[in-house]
């Protein structure tokens, strides 16, 4: 038996559960064409692009920590209408979906920014949920009344799938995915990283130029997992898996929580193997399925729910 590993979120049909999360590729067109000829990889999400240009945070940017990465890039991108130019000849030819994360700082910033990135995307990914970069993520993704707004008018200003990315930051994540759903998302993304620190002991000084970054990778795949299968219970919208997902083991597990796809993002980094990863990921979960006798992933998706 060959189970068949297609899955559809939000009305994209995606060859793998497996997605490129955004922003760990960086910004760089090449590397998202490169990425997307891996047979399991279903679909991209770019880095997370503002209304203006934005350089970044000062070195150091990240910290590996070994069990996951430590980052404040300070999302580093061109702004979104020298990005649109670029995503233009990256999704010439592309055989997967393209999807566009957008980080707006209000409605009327949304608004422009989807009109504007409306053709060079197959759906958009809605950054809410950067924790290090005032008036942007965390800061909007934290107060209702502006997560509803934006979403509004990225809805009303789109046909096309709609996710929206959240934190896990905030006590009440399933209010902000609820209000995110009633405003028109089609699917949650959930998680972003994790807000953290860390101490360099000889210099007894904050090692991020920011002081504080988010976390991601193996340490806090426990709270994606955690996340995922509350949503899945509480929402009535497909959830996209994300967070320390570094091997077979680590996708099926937030499938069984309830994810439809599932977003790969510091394992590209932190493997030894880099973009392979996605073969070793994609060929596990296949063998997985195989053995427990399913014929495809959706069969699987929020099977660890005890009503099952
Ligand atoms: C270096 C780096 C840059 C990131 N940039 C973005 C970004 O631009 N937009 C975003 O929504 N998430 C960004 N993230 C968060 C990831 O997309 C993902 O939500 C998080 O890292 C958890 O998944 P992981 O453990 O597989 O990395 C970034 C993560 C890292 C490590």
């Amino acid at each position: 038996m060959h189970p068949n590993i297609e899955v559809e979120v939000a009305g994209l049909v995606l060859r793998s559960p497996l997605m490129v999360a955004s922003g760990v590729l960086g910004s760089s067109g090449s590397l998202i064409r490169l990425v997307s000829t891996n047979p399991y990889v279903g679909a991209v999400v770019t880095k997370t692009v503002t209304y203006r240009p934005r350089t970044g945070f000062e070195n150091p940017t990240v910290v590996d920590l070994g069990y996951g990465l430590l980052n404040a890039m300070g999302l580093p991108n061109p702004g979104y209408s020298n990005y649109r130019v670029e995503l233009e000849s990256v999704r010439r030819g592309l055989e997967i979906p393209l999807i566009v994360s957008i980080g707006p700082s209000d409605e009327n910033e949304a608004e422009e920014m989807v009109k504007e990135l409306d053709n060079v995307s197959d759906g958009f990914e809605v950054n809410l949920s950067c924790p290090h970069v005032e008036n942007l993520g965390i800061e909007v993704g934290a107060d209702a009344s502006r997560v509803r707004g934006i979403v509004k008018a990225v809805r009303g200003s789109t046909g096309k799938p709609v996710l929206v990315k959240i934190s896990p930051n905030v006590t009440d994540f399933v209010t902000n995915a609820r209000t995110a759903v009633e405003a028109g998302a089609d699917a949650i993304t959930a998680i972003n990283t994790v807000r953290g620190m860390a101490i360099d002991v000889n210099a007894m000084r904050p090692i991020l130029s920011n002081i504080y970054g988010g976390l991601s990778g193996k340490a806090v795949h426990p709270v994606a997992v955690r996340i995922v299968f509350e949503l899945y219970e509480k929402i009535k919208k497909p959830v996209v898996g994300c967070g320390g997902v570094y091997d077979w083991r680590g996708a099926v597990e937030l499938i069984l929580a309830g994810a439809t796809a599932v977003q790969v993002g510091s394992a590209i980094a932190h493997s030894q193997s880099g973009l392979k990863v996605f073969n070793e990921i994609g060929e596990g979960v296949r063998r997985y399925l195989s053995l427990k006798g399913f014929s495809s992933v959706k069969q699987i998706v929020g099977l660890a729910h005890l009503e099952h």
